[in-house]
């Protein structure tokens, strides 16, 4: 069973074609970084004019590298929900076109879910039930997964998401868009204890995240404190005042600070009877672009031991917005004869 997906809900846009929800065939992303670093984050209105010129060559791309033809095609699978509207727009557009003038089913995924199941390519499943963790740019969020059909979403972020806290964070260090493995990559040579940044653990027992605080806590520590001048906020420095040993040890003391606050409710959740329930839950599923970050992957294993769970970590290739992941999990969709027809609509917010 060949299925085609798309992923256009941000900067990227993606096609890939994965056979029987596990074999990725091909994955192509056309990344649109150059387009956005000028402005220091993504401009909504650039990036979903660059997919329409983006879509089909990267198709196209997709079923070369895979050496299938359009006939091929079992099924055609899009990102339809969560992301910017007029990206969204784009995929679910394209999916729906080839999917009618193909005669085939059309299955829309939300991305964050699909994230999860990134760590389910080119291998066998986990076992259920498990706890997801999805990092990104957009979302922070732990859910509790019985299948990959059935998830309950457990808690999230209430504010900036990890990954979009790095990126400013980067931002505020002087390091270009998109930040955040830029910023991974100065903490390594940072010492993360020269500062000490508020680890959000919200109320006890809370499973939601947030990262403002965080955030706010570097800026002020990069540019000392504010002063009032009219209606103007003036700091005292910049990141430019900075050696780049005190930068790195302020990306190092962020770093701890934004990964201790998964680990500590990835423990939480697993702690609590209700939502890990200890020795319940088998595994414990990651996704979302900080997935690869250095930090986050050396210190899951450990947490991961302690509750004897199977760590399963998506491989670099698929930790950020890719097709093959909304591909994957639409696989899953069409066994259970979960599928869609053409009112399906983009959504930009998340359903749970
Ligand atoms: O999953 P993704 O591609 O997009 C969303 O669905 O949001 O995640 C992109 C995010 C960006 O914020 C990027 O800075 C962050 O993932 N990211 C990282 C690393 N690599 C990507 N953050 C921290 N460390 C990394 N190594
Ligand atoms: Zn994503």
């Amino acid at each position: 069973m060949l299925i085609l997906g798309f992923e256009s809900s941000c900067d990227e846009t993606g096609a890939a074609i994965v056979c029987d929800g596990r074999d990725v065939l091909s994955n192509v992303i056309a990344s649109q970084d150059d387009l956005h670093v000028e402005y220091g984050g993504v401009v909504p209105e650039i990036a979903s004019r660059a997919h329409v010129d983006r879509v089909l060559p990267v198709v196209r791309k997709a079923l070369n590298e895979a050496g299938v033809g359009l006939a091929d095609i079992d099924a055609v699978a899009v990102g339809n929900r969560p992301g910017l509207i007029g990206s969204l727009l784009v995929g679910v557009a394209a999916a729906k076109a080839l999917a009618w003038s193909l005669g085939k089913p059309l299955i829309g995924i939300d991305h964050v879910h699909a994230h999860l199941y990134a760590c389910s390519l080119d291998r066998d499943p986990p076992q259920f039930p498990a706890l997801g963790l999805v990092v990104s740019g957009g979302h922070t969020s732990l859910y509790r997964l019985e299948s990959w059909l059935k998830m309950r979403r457990l808690g999230a972020t209430i504010d900036d998401a990890i990954g979009e806290a790095y990126d400013k964070v980067a931002t505020i260090l002087g390091l270009e868009y998109p930040g955040g493995p830029k910023l991974d990559k100065l903490a390594q040579s940072g010492d993360d204890r020269a500062h000490e940044f508020p680890v959000s653990l919200l109320e006890p027992g809370s499973l939601d995240f947030s990262y403002s605080g965080l955030k706010t806590a570097v800026l002020y520590a990069v540019r000392g404190k504010p002063v009032r001048d009219g209606k103007d906020v003036r700091f005292e420095r910049d990141h430019a005042d900075l050696s780049e040993s005190e930068k790195a040890d302020l990306a190092a003391s962020f770093q701890l600070a934004a990964v201790a606050a998964v680990l500590k409710k990835v423990e939480r959740a697993l702690e609590n009877t209700a939502t890990g329930g200890t020795g319940a839950c088998r595994s414990l599923l990651v996704g979302g672009g900080v997935s690869a970050n250095s930090r986050l992957r050396a210190e899951l294993p450990t947490l991961a031991d302690n509750f004897d769970l199977d760590l399963r970590l998506p491989p670099m290739r698929y930790c950020l917005d890719n097709a093959a992941m909304i591909a994957g999990l639409a696989h899953e969709k069409l066994n259970a004869g979960d599928v869609d027809d053409l009112s399906l609509q983009a959504v930009p917010t998340t359903a749970c």
